[in-house]
């Protein structure tokens, strides 16, 4: 409920952990598909245990499949420049996070920004081609989004990389 009348739809919350999101009057709201949704969700929630914890701490096992939306470091969303727990995401963690899906072995998707603006992730480029993943481009350009603006010539890439 609180995505729903948030701003954009995303909740946001303050050092001190209370939440601080503006009214979303236009762009949040609730209706009855939202509501259908909702009820129908719920109960698969129960079967799911849900974690908030830095990636390095989580493990992996065979049987997994991972998928993963980190951070874009190359984009100004707010988790790049304010960080998680206190500490802000860096090429360096990239970098690892890339290092331990090596070291998985298991499947993995994973959501990113090729070029952001004129920023390209060259790390992420690098990583792909030498292990020959996969890289789907995917079509978003993200208009609607809010830490971003519109450049012409200055394009958006969003990929998803597969190691299957
Ligand atoms: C691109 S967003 C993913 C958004 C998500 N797919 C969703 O729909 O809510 C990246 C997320 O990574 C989280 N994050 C940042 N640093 C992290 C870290 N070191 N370990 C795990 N998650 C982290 C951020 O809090 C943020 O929610």
């Amino acid at each position: 409920m609180l995505t729903r009348y948030s701003f954009s739809n995303l909740i946001r919350f303050n050092k001190k952990g209370i939440m601080n999101a503006s009214f979303g009057q236009n762009r949040g709201g609730y209706n009855p598909v939202q509501k259908n949704n909702l009820i129908h969700f719920q109960p698969q929630l129960l079967k799911i245990n849900l974690q908030c914890e830095h990636f390095k701490n989580v493990d992996f096992t065979q049987y997994d499949f991972i998928y993963l939306d980190p951070p874009y470091f190359n984009s100004g969303a707010i988790y790049n420049t304010k960080g998680f727990g206190g500490q802000t995401w860096s090429v360096q963690d990239d970098i690892n996070l890339f290092n331990k899906l090596d070291n998985a072995h298991v499947p993995f998707a994973l959501s990113n920004l090729i070029q952001h603006k004129s920023a390209t992730n060259t790390k992420l480029l690098e990583w792909v081609n030498d292990n020959n993943y996969k890289m789907h481009i995917i079509g978003s350009d993200y208009n609607s989004c809010i830490y971003t603006t519109r450049i012409p010539n200055e394009p958006t890439v969003e990929v998803c990389i597969t190691n299957y």
